[in-house]
């Protein structure tokens, strides 16, 4: 055999061998390679003062959890005040943290006038906020033809122009002290388009238009880093809480479980991706990882993947079955 041969077959058997590493992991290799080599969020997120926006279920809850064990001072918010306080408790329940170590702070994120009040109300509280992060949201799940224009805006108000609002109000302050983190809960969906949630993907899409922006802009404030996280399916309670309007098909039947992410799994990556800096961050189970990457550099053999894909999502929308279980997010 000749050596070029040996050569070709050597690194075709390597390329093989990260395309079979790669099919196992559940996040970017920048997070694979952090999460293994990297900081841990054990020593530099401890003592931090984190806000949370949409603390009250899902992920956040989960964020809650997961930095009350590392012993953080804590800011809850959502609209539910009753439900923070329960994640309250179960944050005391952990052991770590007291009682004002955790500030509750209810306000409408789609209520702009609120947020310049709600960021004083942190300073007195704590004095300082190391972390925003921006994880509230909401979804749909209708066709383009059948979606009220007030839905477009309604998730436009929220997801977009929310988090924008609030990053705003927090900015200046992280500025002042020349360090700050500053973290958006985005989706994979931000650049993967996906069909019959046009709003939310939408939303999500000018969410990271916007990031991209300001981490240039942050270029001028080193010590200042803003982290784009998109999650694939993740288990929450988003689907219960997505916006409903009466042109939406009753969702009939139950289709079989798709391959959704922990969210201990999820919030564990996030804070990994917290403690090393990391501006952009892409966590799921494949295939969707797998499709988010296809989609980011080959564009047309993605869309000749997926189409048919979309198609069956589309039909099995259009005859009743609740496909965003079926799909990803
Ligand atoms: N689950 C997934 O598969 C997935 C995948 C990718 C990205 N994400 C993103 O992850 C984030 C969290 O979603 P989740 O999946 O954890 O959903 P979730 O369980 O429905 O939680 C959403 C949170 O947002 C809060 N919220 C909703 N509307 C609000 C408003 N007007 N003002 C203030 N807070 C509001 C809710 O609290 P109140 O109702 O008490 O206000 C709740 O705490 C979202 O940005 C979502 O787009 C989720
Ligand atoms: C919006 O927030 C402001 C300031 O907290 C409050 O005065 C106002 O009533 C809120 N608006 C709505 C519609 O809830
Ligand atoms: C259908 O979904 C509901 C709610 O998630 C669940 O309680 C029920 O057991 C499911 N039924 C079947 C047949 O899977």
């Amino acid at each position: 055999m000749s050596w070029s041969l040996l050569l070709a077959l050597c690194a075709l058997l390597l390329l093989l061998l990260k395309l079979l590493c790669f099919l196992c992991v559940d996040g970017d290799l920048t997070l694979m390679w952090s999460e293994w080599l990297g900081r841990r969020p054990e020593q530099e997120l401890t003592g931090l003062v984190v806000w949370v926006t949409g603390a009250s279920s899902g992920i956040g809850e989960e964020l809650a959890y997961q930095l009350s064990k590392l012993g953080v001072s804590l800011v809850l918010s959502a609209r539910r005040v009753h439900e923070l306080e329960r994640v309250k408790r179960k944050c005391l329940g952990n052991g770590n943290l007291k009682e004002k170590d955790i500030f509750i702070l209810p306000f409408d994120l789609a209520n702009r006038s609120s947020h310049e009040v709600a960021t004083k109300a942190v300073l007195q509280e704590f004095g300082r906020i190391d972390v925003l992060v921006n994880n509230a949201g909401k979804t749909h799940s209708s066709l383009i033809v059948d979606t009220k224009m007030d839905f477009f805006k309604e998730l436009m108000e929220l997801n977009y122009l929310g988090t924008v609002s609030l990053t705003k109000c927090v900015l200046p302050h992280m500025i002042e002290r020349k360090q700050g983190k500053i973290v958006i809960v985005n989706s994979l969906v931000s650049s993967v388009p996906i069909p019959i949630a046009s709003g939310y993907c939408a939303s999500k899409h000018a969410l990271q238009g916007f990031i991209h922006s300001l981490q240039i802009e942050l270029i001028k404030h080193p010590g200042i880093i803003a982290s784009n996280i998109c999650p694939g399916l993740v288990h929450s309670n988003i689907r219960k809480n997505m916006l409903t309007e009466e042109v939406t098909k009753t969702v009939g039947h139950n289709t079989t479980q798709v391959h959704k992410m922990a969210t201990s799994r999820c919030v564990r990556l996030m804070l990994v991706a917290m403690a090393n800096n990391l501006k952009e961050v892409w966590i799921g189970e494949q295939p969707y990882l797998l499709v988010a990457y296809l989609w980011q550099y080959v564009p047309t053999l993605a869309w000749w993947i997926i189409h048919k894909f979309w198609e069956k999502r589309i039909d099995l929308f259009k005859s009743g079955v609740d496909v965003s279980k079926t799909k990803y997010k």
